[in-house]
């Protein structure tokens, strides 16, 4: 059983004018999959928070997965990618590769998303889209070779 924590980047969702849609559907998916959701916050498009919550789950937590949902685009405020670089020892670029040309076969929008994968220390850290089809969508792609990748991992 793998630990996961999940993080959505939403200033409406952090100021409680916009419901976790996304975040929610994140732990409804893996739970019924290998994985037991330790902590699930909603923080505000602000790459500090992002980081400080990602170096929380991994370091104090020891999650062996972290989800984050939205803040991925183009938008000024969407900085879920650069907050995940700054955590991250190593990257895993294949994963978000995975995504992205999955995810074109369904929407060419899918080329928008500048989400990232990478790990820190012990932890392996996805970004997904903001929207809950396109988190659902990158999920039932990735979610059994990212099991795999935890294996090895730990
Ligand atoms: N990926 C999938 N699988 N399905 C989608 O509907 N939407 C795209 C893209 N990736 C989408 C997707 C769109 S419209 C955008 S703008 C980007 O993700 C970034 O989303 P975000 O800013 O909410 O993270």
């Amino acid at each position: 059983m793998f630990k996961v924590g999940i993080i959505t980047a939403s200033d409406k969702g952090a100021l409680g004018e916009r419901e976790d849609k996304s975040g929610s559907l994140i732990a409804e998916i893996v739970e019924v999959k290998d994985y037991k959701v330790e902590r699930k916050t909603i923080v505000p498009d602000e790459e500090k928070l992002i980081l400080e919550e990602i170096i929380f789950m991994s370091d104090e937590l020891k999650v062996d997965l972290i989800l984050t949902t939205g803040g991925t685009g183009f938008s000024p405020r969407d900085v879920t990618p650069e907050a995940t670089i700054k955590a991250c020892n190593r990257m895993a670029n294949g994963i978000s590769e995975a995504i992205r040309q999955y995810s074109l076969q369904i929407t060419p929008r899918a080329m928008l998303s500048r989400g990232v994968s990478g790990i820190r220390n012990q932890t392996l850290i996805i970004n997904l889209p903001g929207s809950p089809k396109a988190v659902k969508e990158s999920l039932d792609y990735i979610l059994d070779s990212v099991h795999h990748g935890l294996e090895i991992l730990k």
